[in-house]
């Protein structure tokens, strides 16, 4: 039997939980906008087509900021093809993802849509094809409230409010040799930084996010966030990170470690921002909006599902609807837990992405709607994650992995939230067959209570949701858990994970 030992103060804290950290993403890709969210003609549609099981399963996810409308797409997009009446909306090409984008869903609608799941809206602009002029041209559209071209144009189609746009993307992934309009850094950062003196002339108060790397392994990471923060620092809140994850080769034991390469990304884009800060002298921290993150089974997506036949343009065809298993969770929630741990500098992140779409809800066009594996994971952590995040002490075993070398087998992360009381423990165990038991020291918050134990594992690790047994895999009660003087004491199964609640 293995042992490992958690302690928790809560005098040490990371930093206070932003509920930005439980954003999604939703992008005009496959099947996430039409037949995901919108289905006219579904039985569990409102008036304006909107699933409202598809809504409900939304609100219980328990997702904050939703970013729109890409991704890939948003660098071909032009916002104003999704304005105004519907039948004179042209329908396009979209280079992203080889479809047809009908344009029947747009700021509008989608704004619309976000008021029924209580969510904020986190806008791209595209800055690959597009630019200064067209940034602003939508940002008058969407925040000014009446008495310009644009914004009139807004109440005539019907939305006399604005929509009230704090947050939003300078562009996506242009470091990215697959998107449109990629550039070099230098080039990337002046077009940024030009978009965003602009927008600022309009409101100053805005929260920008410029783009970081598409992923750690770029050959470009590292380089590409010290140039681009050096030209556009002054002018940014945010810069992005992305990163999906999924098992090489076979290889579950380092795939289990995901989290390891989360946490070297997150700490290099902060020190690289913080350097430019020094370098600058400025008062101002840039944080980190981890605006893509998922597991993803890309492979597929680029060995079987990529459509480039130039006669073939399909209308939201099924394109990366990875099904998650129990595995897969746990590496998802082993995500979450490394999101939260740097809660001081990460203060918003996109989980990508929200229906059908790498997601965890998946629907069927006039069927039902349901909860993938990850689903779990992430309702569970966007309910108990409250106050600050506490930076724990953990003695762990190790497990070895052919890509992080030796790592713990046992991952955590706590939250406390003074006000209430109420401390939650989020762990995985990443061992692929070890049981772990943890103590957990848990005296110095006065906890008296165990209140929850939730945890994903399953005797078949690949075991996953479906359309016909889409509760396949639901959380189970860890009954090993008990607390005895100020000490919580667990049996964590190999591949799992866990969210204890207490007060
Ligand atoms: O989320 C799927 C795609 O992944 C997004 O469109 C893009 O930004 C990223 O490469």
């Amino acid at each position: 039997m293995l042992n490992a030992h958690l302690d928790l103060d809560p005098a040490s804290l990371v930093g206070p939980v932003n509920r930005r950290v439980f954003g999604s993403f939703v992008e005009h890709l496959g099947r996430c906008v039409y037949d995901g969210i919108y289905e006219p003609g579904h039985p569990a549609a409102n008036a304006d087509g909107f699933r409202t099981d598809v809504v409900d399963l939304v609100r219980e996810l328990g997702v904050s900021t939703v970013r729109y409308p890409g991704g890939n797409f948003v660098s071909g997009y032009r916002w104003e093809d999704g304005t105004g009446p519907r039948e004179s909306r042209p329908s396009r090409l979209d280079l992203a993802w080889h479809s047809i984008e009908s344009n029947e869903i747009g700021l509008d609608e989608f704004s619309r849509w976000l008021t029924l799941v209580d969510g904020e809206l986190m806008y791209a602009v595209n800055l690959g094809t597009r630019g200064v002029q067209e940034a602003l041209d939508v940002l008058e559209y969407a925040n000014i409230r009446s008495g310009t071209e644009l914004s009139n144009q807004r109440i005539a189609n019907g939305s006399p409010q604005p929509h009230g746009i704090r947050i939003w993307c300078l562009g996506n992934e242009m470091d990215g040799p697959w998107q449109l309009g990629h550039s070099t850094a230098a080039e990337y950062a002046q077009r940024a930084a030009q978009t965003a003196r602009a927008m600022r002339q309009v409101d100053a108060t805005l929260e920008l996010v410029v783009c970081g790397s598409s992923g750690a392994g770029m050959p470009t990471f590292g380089e590409w966030e010290r140039i681009v923060l050096e030209k556009t620092y002054d002018e940014v809140d945010f810069i992005s990170c992305h990163a999906y994850y999924e098992p090489v080769e076979g290889d579950f034991a380092s795939f289990l470690a995901s989290a390891v390469d989360m946490d070297r990304f997150i700490e290099s884009v902060v020190a690289t921002a913080d350097h430019v800060k020094a370098l600058r002298r400025s008062e101002k921290t840039v944080n980190v909006s981890f605006d893509e993150w998922n597991v993803w089974y890309q492979s597929r997506y680029n060995e079987v599902e990529k459509i480039t036949d130039a006669d073939t343009w399909p209308q939201a065809p099924r394109l990366l609807e990875d099904s998650y298993s129990v595995m897969d969770a746990v590496v998802f929630g082993g995500l979450l837990i490394s999101l939260l741990r740097h809660a001081d500098r990460v203060t918003a992140a996109s989980l990508a992405q929200l229906v059908n779409v790498i997601a965890p809800i998946m629907t069927e066009p006039g069927g039902p709607a349901w909860r993938q594996t990850t689903f779990y994971p992430f309702s569970i952590t966007s309910r108990l994650a409250r106050g600050a995040a506490l930076r724990v002490r953990l003695d762990s075993p190790s497990t070895p992995t052919d890509a992080y070398g030796d790592v713990q087998m046992v991952d955590a992360v706590a939250t406390h939230d003074e006000a209430s009381g109420a401390t939650s423990v989020f762990l995985v165990n990443r061992s692929l067959t070890e049981t772990v038991t943890v103590d957990i020291a848990v005296d110095r918050l006065g906890i008296e209570s165990l209140d929850s134990v939730e945890s994903i594992f399953d005797d078949d690790i690949h075991a996953a949701n479906t359309l016909t047994h889409p509760d396949r895999v639901v959380p189970k009660t860890n009954t090993t858990a008990r607390l005895h003087d100020g000490t919580v004491t667990i049996s964590l199964p190999p591949v799992s994970w866990t969210a204890l609640a207490m007060h």
